[in-house]
């Protein structure tokens, strides 16, 4: 299996990777995180081309807060059911903070990418930024949720 890549600087990844990161970052925009005041923005891009983009949504119900990587998923298989989503960036940053903010998917966005791979028989990459400000590129969701639970285990 490929294992992670990191790198120092965004300018060192693929162009794809840096315009969906930037997409990511301008989702971010859309965030409505008056709670954690963390504003974290995903942007997904299918085979053909196709964007959709995400932010996170709080709530005064805390648990019903909903990640910015599962907006853009669910908004992008309502929309698009018949495409697969190659690629997915997230990026995050704090009130008055110049500098991104570290932040990898969380494990119910892994569990929930991980569906997705397995729906669309494809692995999707994904563009994170990590501790210590470096840009972590993983292979898959797969990769980064070792002993996932999948649909196989329900199967009898
Ligand atoms: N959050 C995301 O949107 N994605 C992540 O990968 C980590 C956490 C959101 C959820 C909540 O609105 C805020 O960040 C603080 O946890």
């Amino acid at each position: 299996m490929e294992s992670l890549e990191y790198f120092n600087h965004l300018e060192d990844l693929d162009s794809e990777s840096k315009y969906l990161a930037h997409k990511a970052k301008e989702a971010a925009a859309h965030a409505y995180a008056p709670y954690s005041k963390f504003y974290v923005g995903a942007a997904l891009i299918f085979d053909d081309g196709t964007i959709v983009s995400g932010a996170n949504q709080e709530n005064a119900a805390y648990p019903l807060c909903m990640c910015a990587e599962r907006v853009a998923l669910y908004t992008a298989t309502a929309q698009h059911p018949e495409k697969k989503i190659a690629k997915l960036a997230v990026v995050a940053h704090k009130k008055h903070h110049k500098e991104l903010s570290p932040a990898t998917c969380c494990g119910s966005c892994r569990q929930v990418l991980v569906e997705f791979e397995a729906r669309q028989n494809k692995p999707i990459s994904l563009i994170m930024l990590g501790p210590d400000q470096k840009w972590i590129k993983a292979p898959s969701a797969a990769s980064i949720l070792p002993l996932s639970f999948t649909k196989e285990s329900l199967d009898n």
